[in-house]
């Protein structure tokens, strides 16, 4: 009875898809959200480019479909993009989320899905982009980071912003404790934007988003 009660709640909203190349935790969350009824939509698929990603494993204990998808055997950045479309397709995603997908999109992709890609950063955009940006952020001697969750467009971590909070940085700070403290926050935010994104409440003016 519980169990069907979960699985209904778990079942509501649109289809998302999940890319990951690595650890997953993001993903867990959006799995844990899903299961309480707090996220909006459901995880249709989640997909890695890795096939040793411990997100695959995250996602098959949870039963859901886990795709790899393995970069080498595409002969372009597009045509890895294309085959990713067609296991997205093949699921019906509606929306999608990059939680440490570690490759560019290209445009192929991104227009297939106009505003209706998810991305988590950590750090406060525009401030340290890229891949590496926690260990950019204590390099620099900021003394706040923090977490963004930003619709994806054709740039690298640049569309527009939907959730952001900041995190303070102490002063013996590691990579490995701001990591500890921008995940907490990560595994907070990014449900709650996904259960945005899905209530079709989100709304783009220019750079500026707004929740009607
Ligand atoms: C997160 O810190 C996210 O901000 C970044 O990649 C990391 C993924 O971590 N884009 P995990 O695989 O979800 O644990």
């Amino acid at each position: 009875m519980a169990r069907a009660h979960r699985r209904s709640v778990s079942e509501a909203g649109p289809a998302l898809g999940v890319l990951c190349s690595g650890q997953g935790t993001n993903l867990q969350a959006l799995i844990s959200a899903g299961r309480s009824g707090r996220l909006g939509a459901r995880i249709a698929v989640v997909i890695s480019d890795r096939a040793d990603a411990h997100a695959l494993r995250r996602a098959r204990r949870a039963g859901l479909p886990a795709v790899f998808v393995d970069p080498k055997t595409s002969a372009s950045r597009e045509a890895f993009d294309r085959r990713l479309l067609e296991v997205l397709a093949a699921h019906r995603v509606r929306l999608v989320c990059l939680a440490g997908f570690m490759r560019i999109l290209s445009p192929v992709f991104v227009r297939r899905y106009p505003g209706r890609i998810l991305n988590i950063h950590p750090a406060l955009l525009p401030a340290f982009p890229g891949a590496r940006a926690l260990r950019d952020v204590l390099v620099w001697g900021a003394r706040v980071t923090g977490v963004t969750v930003h619709l994806v467009d054709e740039r690298v971590d640049h569309g527009p912003i939907l959730l952001q909070e900041a995190v303070a940085i102490g002063p013996r700070e590691t990579e490995a404790s701001l990591l500890r403290r921008v995940h907490r926050v990560e595994h907070r935010l990014y449900p709650r934007a996904v259960a945005l994104l899905a209530s079709g409440r989100v709304r783009v003016d220019g750079r500026r988003v707004i929740f009607r």
